[in-house]
């Protein structure tokens, strides 16, 4: 089963190393993530659950037994060591077609990283309406974790996504944590802060050092100006200079960062530190909903709505200019909602729609500044 490379294979093992193909088309494998799936044979007990403290050790671990391996997807590999016969199955491997197991390996055991225990709602991209560049460069950006080697050095690394508040920015980030099979560590910005001095840049160095022991994976810093705010607006927040500096250094890809891509929301990029905001090599900026974008974001919540919505909504589309899909969800089609439920109504209509309209115009009138804000 284990078959390594002996020594007089330093040469061969040089080149695979620079992941350059070899005479007989065996890729070196950049990354290979594993699945504990338990023995081949079972008599009358539970399977074993594994669980893994720490990543670095694992590799070790893992590429001390199983280098010199040729797998690809969907393969075995069976622990020789700590508990014999024990199956891990190949999820998914770097190069995709499979390869050779070498030194630089880098072996991640299937989880979710940091959402793994923060179980976030399922979106489809198709769910997040309009936003079309940044739903783009969300696919490159899958592109490229799966494949990195096409990038070389040109691959994406430090986007931004800005825009006015509920617009989808977060929304999709869930929809990329659900359409990709990386670990996507959604993270707010406002938990990296700590109570004590040091505490922030810790936090930092440890979600990049977890990311680089699971990459190829995805960062999604949301609300970034809670920590990247400009050094005017710093005394806002109290002291987040640490936390900055820690993320600049790795922004700035010190240590390899090959396979960590950081994505981070905004909704004002103008107030953002600009060593920070230069980091980023692209800006993508998220628009309010144009009338097609509103009448789809209308449809599509009405067929997620408990009641059926009677009436023309098309009608609706000049009424609801200036709102966002979050205002449009929660400020026009929930409030309309519960007052049908309200009146014990079997539908939500037209009447219910107007008269959530009237109520945020009166609104609107008295405190113009607040309602889209
Ligand atoms: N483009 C959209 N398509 C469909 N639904 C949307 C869209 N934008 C917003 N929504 C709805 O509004 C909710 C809030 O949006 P989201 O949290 O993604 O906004 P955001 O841009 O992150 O806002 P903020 O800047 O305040 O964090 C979403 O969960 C979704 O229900
Ligand atoms: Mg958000």
């Amino acid at each position: 089963m284990n078959r390594r490379i002996n020594t007089n294979n330093i040469i061969l093992k040089s080149i695979i190393s620079d992941n350059t193909k070899i005479s007989n088309e065996i890729m070196a494998l950049k990354y290979v993530i594993i699945e504990p799936v338990g023995f081949p044979i079972r008599i009358n007990s539970e399977n074993l659950k594994i669980t893994i403290e720490d990543p670095t050790l694992f590799n070790v671990y893992a590429r001390e037994q199983w280098e010199g391996e040729t797998i690809k997807e969907g393969d075995y590999l069976f622990d020789n060591t700590l508990i014999p016969d024990y199956a891990f199955k190949v999820i998914s491997t770097y190069p995709m077609d499979g390869g050779i197991i070498t030194r630089d390996t880098l072996f991640k055991l299937k989880t979710e990283g940091v959402c793994e225990d923060r179980p976030f709602k399922k979106v489809k991209f198709e769910e997040v309406i309009g936003q079309e560049s940044a739903k783009k460069k969300c696919k490159i950006i899958i592109k490229y974790l799966k494949n990195p080697e096409i990038f070389g050095e040109w691959a994406p690394k430090n986007i931004l996504f800005y825009g006015p508040p509920g617009t989808g920015k977060t929304l999709l980030a869930r929809a990329l944590a659900t359409e990709t099979d990386v670990p996507l560590y959604l993270i707010k910005a406002t938990e990296l802060i700590g109570e004590h001095v040091g505490d922030g840049s810790k936090q930092i160095e440890k979600l990049y050092s977890q990311a680089l022991n699971n990459r190829p994976c995805i960062i999604f810093i949301d609300e970034l100006d809670a920590i990247g705010l400009s050094r005017q607006y710093q005394s806002l927040r109290g002291d987040v200079s640490e936390v900055v500096n820690a993320l600049l250094t790795e922004l700035d890809g010190i240590h390899n960062n090959d396979g960590v891509v950081t994505i981070a929301a905004t909704n004002n990029p103008d107030m953002l530190d600009s060593a920070i905001r230069s980091r980023f090599e692209e800006e993508i900026r998220f628009e309010l909903p144009d009338d097609r974008d509103r009448l789809m974001i209308m449809d599509l919540y009405k067929e997620k709505m408990p009641l059926k919505i009677k009436g023309n909504l098309k009608k609706y589309v000049e009424k609801t200019k200036g709102m966002s899909g979050r205002d449009i969800k929660e400020k026009f089609l929930k409030p309309a909602l519960h007052r049908a439920i309200l009146e014990d109504k079997k539908y939500i209509d037209e009447k219910d729609l107007d008269a959530v309209l009237s109520e945020l115009n009166k609104s609107k009138r008295e405190t113009p500044l607040n309602l889209y804000g």
